[in-house]
């Protein structure tokens, strides 16, 4: 049985994002790269589709999130937007084209809106980017920013270990969310810090906070569709709840067609014509 939750079917925006902080309502946000699972995600109720570099990784196969081109996350966000109806659809800004220049960055930004019709673009950085943070908003085009773990920058630290432990690295994780909230980005993505700093990021900041293994006292989670629907194996991180085990479940169902083919169980008389 399909269920739709969401209360209100109206599309999602930015600004009921705000009001949604603003009443305490939390937001939640998952990953979709595809047109089939978008619109089941959307009628799930989600408020917040990410068509997240991510896809780098599950729906790709790469490493990591780098390889993933501007026009594959262009190809990934038209595919999702033209099977969303509620939910605010975001599409990552891929690792290479927002950090040459900002006027480079606004000219990607533009195409991958122009294209894909998404509603936002989501960047990962802080006060390094924030002259494209700046022309792309100046543009017209609503930004989340992304801070913590940022996986495009996996290189530079070499791991994906808990990031901002220390206080001169809090510190800079905060003034980093207030200078993008001052820029005028709609919300914030925090990804695998320490609880606390997250719950005193999203005490500071006026917009919204979403979280991914950053505890519960921000303003929404997100999590990735494949690690959570339980597709994606050996990725067990303690932030991770998986809601099915879609990994046994498709393996069962596609032994049993392959079983039924070589026994000449199907197709039976009924399946044909
Ligand atoms: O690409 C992605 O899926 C993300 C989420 C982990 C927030 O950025």
């Amino acid at each position: 049985m399909s269920v739709n939750q969401a209360e209100d079917p109206r599309k999602v925006t930015t600004h009921r994002l705000q009001q949604m902080k603003e009443r305490g309502e939390k937001i939640s946000m998952i990953t979709s790269y595809d047109y089939t699972m978008a619109s089941i995600v959307d009628e799930a109720g989600v408020d917040v589709i990410l068509v997240g570099d991510s896809a780098s990784n599950v729906v790709a196969g790469n490493m990591t999130t780098l390889p993933i081109s501007l026009e594959q996350m262009i190809y990934h966000g038209k595919s999702v937007v033209k099977a969303v109806n509620r939910a605010l659809v975001v599409v990552d800004m891929p690792f290479g084209s927002y950090q040459i220049s900002p006027t480079e960055a606004v000219r990607n930004a533009i195409q991958m809106m122009k294209v894909t019709h998404a509603d936002a673009l989501k960047l990962e950085g802080g006060v390094e980017i924030i002259d494209a943070v700046k022309q792309i908003l100046a543009a017209g085009i609503p930004i989340m920013g992304h801070l913590g773990l940022m996986p495009q920058s996996i290189n530079k630290y070499g791991t994906y270990n808990v990031r901002a432990k220390n206080d001169a690295e809090a510190e800079k994780l905060l003034s980093d969310a207030l200078a993008l909230e001052e820029a005028g980005c709609f919300a914030l993505v925090l990804e695998k810090i320490p609880a606390a700093l997250a719950k005193r990021t999203s005490e500071t900041v006026k917009i919204p906070v979403i979280g991914i293994g950053a505890g519960g006292a921000v303003d929404g989670q997100v999590l990735v569709l494949h690690d959570m629907l339980g597709m994606t194996k050996g990725f067990s991180p303690r932030f991770l709840r998986r809601y099915a085990d879609l990994n046994s479940i498709i393996n069962d169902a596609v032994s049993r067609y392959v079983k039924d083919v070589k026994n000449s169980d199907f197709p039976n008389e009924t399946e044909q014509y």
